[in-house]
């Protein structure tokens, strides 16, 4: 591609794309931000990042990030790491070796407090790329290569991000339990494959601490390398992925629940014994888990909740029980969290294009 080609073509994009809450959950990579195990999420409808891209040919500099700015300031870290992704996409994007990009971002929640963050945006980045690639060579459509190659190309700038790319649930990781799952990019659980109870579940996202964590996710990730229950974490995966298609797909809700909180408190459990073990979840976090699992006893209803790399409690339920668990959420459980702080979500139908 050369300059020559697309000189005077300019133009934007604008994508907004969702964070995304693994029921199962990733945790460990192989380099080239391969997982270690599969996992499994559903995609947000409220917590998102919203992205404006213009592209101008470059002239005779070099094609990349020109400029970037979060939420209308200039904020130099994410701009070094969105500028290294830049690069790293000119082998899969060939525009970006003739183009400079200007990029405004702004998001609707907490950053780096263990909300996937980094999921809605390198997702809404990768879904630009490919609108801009599409525009320059004149195509509309945006079908299943489409999607494929952008959650190829999100999961190269964030793992999680790669299933941010469609709406509903996605599985991320092969595993012999998934016809046509890979490590390369998500893939989008059928509509048949979710009980009618599920399709439209809900998350309360309660917000018990939103500073910065202090070890990061790619951290965490490395320490899985030589961590003692490394193998055994893998086979639990698997087992877990199992069940939870099996859950899903006949609408068991106690199985459900089982395994979401089994997954939480593990990948908690893993960070606790890493070598160093650090912990991020705070007293607030094991006050609220309490308090949701009494709930679920005294009155027999399906919530559980389920936990990111962070200390804030995604309180998980069925929209047919939310006449009786928002009142709890208002009541009880919003006096608990920091500011009264919390997001209404669900279960979202993916990447939109504005
Ligand atoms: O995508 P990363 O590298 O930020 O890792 C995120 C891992 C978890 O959010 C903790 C779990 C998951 O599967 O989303």
């Amino acid at each position: 591609m050369s300059n020559e080609k697309f000189k005077g073509q300019a133009g934007e994009v604008f994508w907004e794309s969702p964070a995304n809450i693994a029921l199962v959950k990733y945790w460990g990579k192989y380099p080239g931000q391969l997982p270690m195990n599969p996992s499994l999420s559903f995609t947000l409808r409220e917590s998102v990042v919203r992205i404006r891209m213009k592209y101008a040919p470059a002239g005779n500099g070099p094609g990349g990030l020109h400029s970037f700015a979060l939420n209308g300031q200039p904020n130099d870290k994410f701009r070094a790491r969105i500028s290294k992704y830049i690069d790293s996409m000119k082998a899969h994007y060939a525009f970006l070796n003739d183009f400079g990009l200007d990029i405004e971002s702004q998001s609707t929640f907490p950053h780096s407090a263990g909300i996937a963050s980094s999921a809605a945006a390198f997702s809404a980045l990768a879904m630009a790329l490919g609108s801009i690639e599409n525009e320059l060579a004149g195509k509309t459509g945006m079908g299943s290569d489409f999607l494929q190659k952008a959650s190829f190309a999100s999961r190269l700038g964030s793992g999680s991000a790669c299933r941010s790319v469609y709406g509903g649930f996605t599985v991320w990781g092969k595993s012999e339990h998934l016809l046509g799952s890979s490590d390369d990019f998500a893939v989008k659980l059928a509509d048949e494959s979710i009980h009618p109870a599920f399709r439209n579940l809900q998350d309360a996202v309660l917000i018990v601490d939103d500073s910065e964590k202090k070890v990061s996710s790619t951290a965490g990730h490395a320490l899985m390398n030589g961590h003692d229950f490394r193998e055994s974490r893998i086979a639990q995966s698997e087992k877990n992925l199992c069940s939870m298609l099996h859950a899903l797909k006949t609408g068991d809700e106690d199985l459900f629940v089982n395994i979401v909180e089994n997954e939480a408190l593990t990948l908690h459990g893993l960070m606790m014994s890493s070598r160093p073990g650090y912990i991020l979840i705070k007293p607030g976090t094991i006050a609220l888990i309490e308090k949701i699992r009494d709930f679920r006893q005294q009155h027999t209803i399906n919530i559980c909740f389920t936990l990111d790399a962070g200390p804030n409690i995604h309180l998980v339920y069925l929209d047919k029980d939310a006449h009786r668990v928002r009142p709890f959420i208002q009541q009880e459980l919003l006096p608990m969290c920091k500011n009264r702080r919390w997001m209404d979500d669900g279960v979202g139908a993916g990447p939109k294009k504005k």
